[in-house]
């Protein structure tokens, strides 16, 4: 296992801007939370993603990984965990570590690298390749539009031709779904699969795939800031 601690930082620059999100999380262990609803959704579009993807590795990208709740127990519960090679990339170092705790207690270590670092920063995964599953999970609602569209566009060159992205963002108006979906649509993706209208305002949950060869990049930039 690479140790990233020492190419990233432990992402201290960042750190005191950013918000403590220990409260959002809880709201997981409320079964009645638009947070819990919006969990089975990625539950599945993650299932769907793992029961479909080709023989060999499946190679899975999260920027802003969190805790890893939607991700970890669905691969440690799935047929194709041996299967997997993933990158969770998560700012704050204890957040990060509840990721690696819950980890080592599925038995997930060795396939689960979880990074402390700024996702936003291309030196977290450049070494990563196409992903065939990239979650970007938490992020859409935390920034800029123009950040927003911005990561869609850098999305194509980071997951793999057939690859899926799975997103979330709440759609309170002025709701920025449809203009997100023209931005993948304009990055090469086609829509998958979406959550239902039903659920609650705060909650919606897409996934795309990647129809092009993702075009080689060496942009350094970094994809978003968190603004809340
Ligand atoms: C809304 S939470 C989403 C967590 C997770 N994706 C989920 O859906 O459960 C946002 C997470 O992004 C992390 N975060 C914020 N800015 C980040 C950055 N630049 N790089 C990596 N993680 C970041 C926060 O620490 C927090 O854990």
């Amino acid at each position: 296992m690479i140790d990233h601690s020492a190419i990233v930082g432990q992402g201290d620059g960042i750190m005191a801007e950013l918000r403590d999100w220990t409260q959002w999380f809880a709201a997981y262990d409320d079964p009645s939370s638009a947070l819990a609803s919006r969990l089975l959704v990625v539950n599945d579009g993650i299932v769907r993603a793992l029961n479909e993807a080709p023989p060999g590795a499946i190679r899975i990208l999260y920027l802003c990984a969190g805790q890893g709740r939607d991700i970890l127990p669905v691969v440690a519960a799935h047929p194709r965990r041996t299967d997997v090679v993933a990158r969770l990339v998560e700012v704050d170092p204890a957040i990060a570590d509840v990721a690696r705790g819950t980890a080592a207690n599925l038995g997930l270590t060795e396939s689960i690298d979880i990074v402390t670092g700024d996702a936003a920063d291309p030196a977290t995964f450049a070494d990563f390749g196409p992903a065939d599953l990239l979650l970007l999970c938490g992020i859409f609602g935390n920034i800029s539009d123009a950040d927003v569209a911005n990561t869609v566009a850098r999305a194509a060159g980071l997951t793999a031709r057939g690859g899926t992205v799975i997103w979330t963002r709440h759609r309170h108006e002025p709701n920025l779904v449809p203009s997100i979906h023209d931005w993948f649509a304009q990055a090469g993706f086609s829509l998958l699969w979406e959550s239902d209208a039903a659920l609650p305002e705060s909650v919606y949950v897409a996934g795309h795939r990647q129809e092009r060869d993702p075009a080689p990049t060496q942009n350094t930039d970094k994809l978003f800031t968190f603004v809340k």
